[in-house]
């Protein structure tokens, strides 16, 4: 049998060296080399045309290539039944998503581009700056990345409070939870983070009407992903004066065309889905283990749950 790497992000002999070192018996094939179909009984994929998997009689895993699975549920139905969806969990991609978060958070409060523009003039001159404890941050989103965000965040002074599907406990985070509560969490943040992973329910999460539950001044940081944000929204909260500004790793549209506004909008600075990476050294690993797995019927590592969708 035969592990399928469909993915355009690498041409895959990364992942073939990577896990052939794991599992020297393991036949690698990339698409669209694909072989005899009813040879293949695992897909590793990422942001690729799936069409093919329902042609794949004794296909038992597919692997996101990412944390996110949202590329995956958008076109559950070609995912055929009794198959599991796992996706990653690795440290190091949180950590660079922590760090990402940090950075987008604290060139806002600390004023980077004020100062870059004083520069500019020849202007030695200070501004204000909040001290980290009158900052209330909050995080959409309290799983792995948003977990570890507010976490740090929390241990850096800040006041952060976050949101998620089911109630949570989190050290030194004040956690609220449900549609009924967003409101409420939204209202006294000065940063919000949005680390949600995309499904039907929280698609269009930030909304002109999410936004006006906001304060004024408020910023507002995305790295999930660009279908949370109703973009003309918040265009709109930006240039209303209501909302400070963005800084989003993600848009609906990725790459976005020539002509997206927010290319020339001044308050909002874009990143190109960069926030954290998929490393297939450090990935591999648990690929090659859930394989095995998979091979000797064991419990997967990093299910995801098809009901909820992430
Ligand atoms: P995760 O561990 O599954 O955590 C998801 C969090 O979102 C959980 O706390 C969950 O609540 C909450 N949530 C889900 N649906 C919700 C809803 N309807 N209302 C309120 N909260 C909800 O996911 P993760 O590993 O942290 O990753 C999150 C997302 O980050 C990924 O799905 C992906 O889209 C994005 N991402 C982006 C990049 C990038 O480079 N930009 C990189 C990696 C990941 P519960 O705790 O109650 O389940
Ligand atoms: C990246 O966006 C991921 O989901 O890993």
């Amino acid at each position: 049998m035969a592990l399928l790497y469909m993915s355009r992000q690498t041409n895959g002999d990364d992942w073939r060296d990577l896990l052939t070192a794991e599992l020297p018996d393991l036949e690698f094939r990339t698409h669209p080399e694909t072989g005899d179909p009813a040879g293949i009984d695992a897909a590793l994929v990422w942001n690729y045309p799936l069409e093919e998997l329902k042609d794949y009689p004794n296909l038992k895993l597919v692997a996101s290539l990412g944390a996110g699975v949202d590329h995956v549920m958008s076109v559950r139905h070609l995912v055929p039944e009794g198959v599991t969806l796992t996706r990653l969990i690795d440290p190091a991609m949180t950590a660079q998503m922590t760090e990402w978060c940090l950075m987008a958070m604290l060139n806002h409060l600390r004023n980077w581009e004020g100062y870059r523009a004083l520069r500019n003039e020849r202007r030695y001159v200070e501004l204000d700056v909040p001290i980290p404890w009158d900052v209330t941050v909050g995080i959409l989103g309290l799983g792995e990345m948003g977990g570890d965000s507010a976490r740090v965040m929390a241990a850096m002074g800040y006041q952060v409070r976050g949101w998620s599907r089911s109630a949570k406990q989190l050290d030194g985070v004040t956690c609220f939870h449900g549609h009924d509560q967003l409101e409420t969490f939204l209202a006294p943040c000065d940063v919000v983070i949005c680390l949600l992973p995309l499904t039907p329910d929280t698609h269009d999460v930030l909304n002109a009407r999410s936004f006006g539950w906001m304060k004024r001044g408020a910023f507002v940081i995305n790295a999930g992903r660009g279908h949370h944000i109703v973009e003309e929204d918040l265009i709109a909260a930006i240039d209303s004066g209501h909302l400070a500004g963005a800084t989003l790793d993600v848009q609906r549209m990725e790459p976005m065309g020539d002509d997206h506004p927010f290319w020339y909008h001044p308050k909002i600075m874009t990143f190109p889905h960069a926030a954290a990476f998929t490393i297939p050294r450090t990935c591999a690993p648990q690929i090659a283990e859930n394989y095995r797995r998979m091979r000797t019927g064991e419990p997967l590592l990093n299910v995801v749950d098809l009901d909820r969708g992430y």
